[in-house]
């Protein structure tokens, strides 16, 4: 039977965090034995929010290093530059053409982006969905392994491709958001505001490339309460979150024992706290030094993008000959 198709990526504007490991990085590798996978790192949608590029190379480094320390192959996966596969390029100027202005204005993360950035309205944060979908579509990608806060992308990205399979004939199918759970995941910043982020509120944000102390001490400061007052309330959502890391760097015993606390109103957050910055220390310890001694050998790391972008060149071009074919672009 031919393997589903995977595709998802990640900018490069900065560290990755714990939210992109669970949101994403963690499914990535759950797939890649099973399922036809291209990952890649979305430099060009970088480009949108993030115009200095003096940064962004030593960033793609560090996107790809960090992915193979938390356990992407790159044999088995393709794991490449989206610069260095222009067909995207091509397809998303024909899906621009079947986009329309006001649902793009209508975007939640570009109406969010605007304000951030008010003197840089431009056309390719305007565009940003269609981008993704060309990212997805080139490779006919079914499953996208996303956090919550990509849903929408999704969404238009079905749109554009139902409406191109509408006027020029099927030759996309409908990719979808994907998790191994149930729901799409966001971590929240450890402050109680909003998503864990790789520019905004740095200590309110693990990074995959923190240091031991710094994992303590952001962890130490998370925000909590003077805890519940009736057995088995319902946890408020900067609470849950810390159980939701607990659950997935801690034993499922110590999980179960300050479960059973929280419930039973005797819960201590100071050993609660001192507990879960222990197991994410040492959760995080091996995929930082591994991903340092990756990123610091560029030759093994351009023959991995090198390959990586082999792989999904070839299978772009497939697409892309379908696609002028479809469009009679060929002449
Ligand atoms: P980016 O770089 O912001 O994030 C990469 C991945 O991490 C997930 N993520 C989170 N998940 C849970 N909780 C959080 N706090 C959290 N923060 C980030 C994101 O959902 C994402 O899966 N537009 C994309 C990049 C992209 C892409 C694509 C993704 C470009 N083309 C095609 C999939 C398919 C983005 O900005 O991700």
């Amino acid at each position: 039977m031919k393997k589903e198709t995977v595709l998802s990526g990640i900018r490069p504007t900065g560290y990755l965090h714990l939210g992109n490991y669970f949101g994403a990085m963690r499914n990535y590798v759950k797939m890649q034995d099973t399922y036809n996978c291209y990952f890649f790192v979305a430099n060009w949608h970088s480009l949108t929010t993030h115009p200095d590029t003096k940064a962004l190379q030593e960033s793609v480094y560090r996107v790809i290093a960090e992915n193979v320390a938390c356990g992407l192959d790159p044999d088995k996966v393709a794991l490449y530059v989206q610069s260095d596969v222009p067909e995207i390029a091509e397809l998303y100027l024909y899906l621009n053409m079947l986009a329309y202005k006001g649902e793009l204005e209508k975007t939640t993360t570009f109406k969010d982006k605007a304000k951030l950035q008010p003197d840089n309205i431009n056309a390719g944060l305007l565009t940003y969905p269609v981008l993704m979908a060309a990212d997805i579509l080139i490779h006919r990608a079914v499953k996208v392994p996303v956090g919550k806060d990509q849903e929408q992308h999704l969404e238009m990205a079905r749109n554009f491709a139902e409406r191109f399979n509408f006027r020029y004939g099927h030759i996309f199918p409908e990719p979808h958001a994907f998790n191994f759970g149930d729901n799409l995941i966001k971590i929240m910043s450890l402050d109680g505001n909003g998503k864990m982020s790789k520019s905004e509120n740095q200590m309110a944000t693990i990074f995959l490339a923190d240091e031991d102390d710094i994992i303590r001490k952001k962890i130490m400061k998370a925000k909590t309460d003077s805890g519940p007052t009736v057995p088995n309330s319902l946890k408020p959502d900067y609470i849950e979150n810390l159980f939701t890391l607990m659950k997935i760097v801690s034993k499922a015993e110590v999980y179960d024992t300050f479960d059973e606390d929280y419930n039973q109103c005797n819960i201590r957050y100071g050993d609660f706290k001192k507990q879960l910055a222990e197991d994410m220390v040492a959760f995080i310890q091996p995929i930082r030094e591994k991903a340092a001694a990756i990123q610091n050998d560029k030759a093994a790391l351009h023959q991995m993008m090198k390959q990586g972008a082999e792989k999904a060149r070839e299978s772009a071009n497939a697409t892309l000959q379908e696609v002028r074919k479809a469009i009679r672009m060929i002449y």
